[in-house]
């Protein structure tokens, strides 16, 4: 490959290329200190390539999402999110042996530590879900001290199982001490989806069948959700992971980066814009407008990506999903018409065409999820149990890496300059 040149004052360096396996070419600055004393500014790391990774690959422009080289579309229409889970974390999808293997392991850890439940009651009625779970998976850790060792794959191999096998049972778990309901223990005869839908909205006094429609949809939301390169939560866990800090650790650190409104918490961020807009007679134009008025901070929640800026092809299949879950279950509901007509509203304004902001993944899955009965402070967990896979292969990838190495960014320092200290009696 082609070197770089970086001149600068009299000096030349010459900067090794690296090219990945779409195409995509990158300017190894690794030496480039060292060389000229010189280092970079790249705010929120827009062109900066931390690692090399082979979980999922993006193009923004042409709104690709692949998992391990398959196609989400694929992926969601012919797979389980347990199957994605393996693919992701293991790199090639599992033969039937090996998924049934797989699922039957994921069975055996459902399961909770009956103590953990003074956890959940030591929180607050109305704490926020997210919260919770980001302590309940750090909790995980003090129970399982010998399976923490980064450096041992057994441990990491069974940690992962742990995590994807119980965050399920800490979400409902979380909700049903809210509700001042008894806690539902995981039945290991359904399957994934149903058995999450089961701990969280079965009770004791009445059978619960879990609904195949919404059992499948869920599964499909989990997938598009698993992974997606190296965004804000990922990095996070791969920051906390780097410095060796444990898997359940750096899980928790992921689900508290996916918390925040311009990441994950968007969800929860849609459906509460499109009640207001509801509750306020249902004209989109004004909150359009607020959206491009440059003195007010207000956003248009799920408009806009870092990566995306054509379309997000996430959005355009949970688009259908929601048709189809509300359609077959014979709802109709408000916010989906809002959301449609906010939608093309925003998309023929130059405003947003300029700019590429279009839907993201979290403009529609809020509306599903309501659907399902869940509660809007909900939906960012529910986000977190689909990224969990690719948060646990992007940690692993790091940790089995020999040329891995501690996060530690340079700065550009803009602050004072030495001075010495007066003595307090002395400042005015
Ligand atoms: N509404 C109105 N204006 C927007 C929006 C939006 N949703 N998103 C970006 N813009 C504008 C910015 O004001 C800026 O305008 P300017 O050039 O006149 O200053 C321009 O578009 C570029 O915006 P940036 O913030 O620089 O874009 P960036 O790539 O850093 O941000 C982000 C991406 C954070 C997703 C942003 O689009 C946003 O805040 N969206 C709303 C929150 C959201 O939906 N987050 C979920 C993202 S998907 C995910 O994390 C799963």
């Amino acid at each position: 490959m082609p070197e770089a040149v970086l001149r600068f004052e009299d000096k030349e360096i010459a900067l090794p290329t690296e090219v990945g396996s779409e195409g995509e070419i990158a300017v190894d600055i690794g030496r480039l200190r060292a060389e000229t004393g010189l280092i970079t500014l790249d705010r929120g790391f827009a062109n900066t390539a931390e690692t090399r990774s082979a979980v999922s690959y993006i193009d923004g422009e042409k709104g690709i999402l692949r998992y391990r080289g398959y196609p989400i579309e694929q992926l969601a229409d012919r797979c389980s999110f347990l199957e994605v889970a393996y693919l992701l974390q293991y790199g090639e999808l599992p033969t039937k042996a090996e998924l049934e293997a797989y699922e039957e392991s994921i069975t055996r850890h459902t399961l909770l530590r009956e103590d953990m439940k003074h956890l959940f009651e030591a929180f607050p009625h109305d704490a926020h879900p997210m919260q919770i779970l980001a302590s309940a998976t750090s909790a995980l850790a003090t129970y399982y001290p010998d399976a923490l060792d980064p450096l041992d794959e057994e441990a990491i191999d069974i940690s992962s199982r742990r995590l994807i096998a119980k965050v399920p049972t800490m979400v409902a778990w979380s909700y049903k001490y809210r509700m001042g309901q008894p806690y539902v223990y995981p039945r290991n005869d359904l399957e994934y989806s149903s058995r999450f839908l089961h701990m969280m909205f079965s009770v004791p006094s009445e059978e619960y069948v879990p609904n195949e429609v919404i059992a499948r949809a869920l599964n499909v939301l989990f997938i598009l959700h698993a992974d997606h390169g190296q965004n804000c939560s990922a990095s996070a866990v791969r920051l906390v992971g780097s410095g060796q800090a444990n898997i359940f650790s750096s899980i928790a650190a992921g689900i508290h980066a996916l918390s925040g409104p311009l990441h994950g918490g968007a969800n929860q961020a849609v459906l509460e814009m499109l009640e207001d807009i509801v509750a306020s007679g249902g004209d989109v134009s004004k909150t359009v407008a607020r959206a491009k008025d440059k003195n007010d901070p207000f956003r248009l929640m799920g408009f806009g990506h870092r990566v995306y800026k054509n379309f997000d092809p996430r959005a355009q299949l949970i688009k259908k999903i929601a048709e189809d879950v509300l359609g077959q279950l014979g709802r109709h509901d408000p916010l989906l018409d809002v959301a449609m007509e906010l939608e093309q509203v925003a998309l023929s304004d130059d405003y947003f065409i300029e700019r590429r902001l279009y839907p993201n993944v979290d403009f529609y899955s809020g509306i599903i999820y309501r659907a399902m009965g869940f509660p809007t402070d909900m939906f960012t967990v529910l986000f977190a149990i689909g990224r969990l896979p690719g948060w646990l292969s992007q940690w692993r990838e790091q940790a089995t890496d020999p040329k891995a190495m501690i996060f530690r960014p340079r700065q550009v320092y803009v602050g004072a300059n030495a001075r010495d200290v007066t003595p307090i009696d002395q400042r005015g």
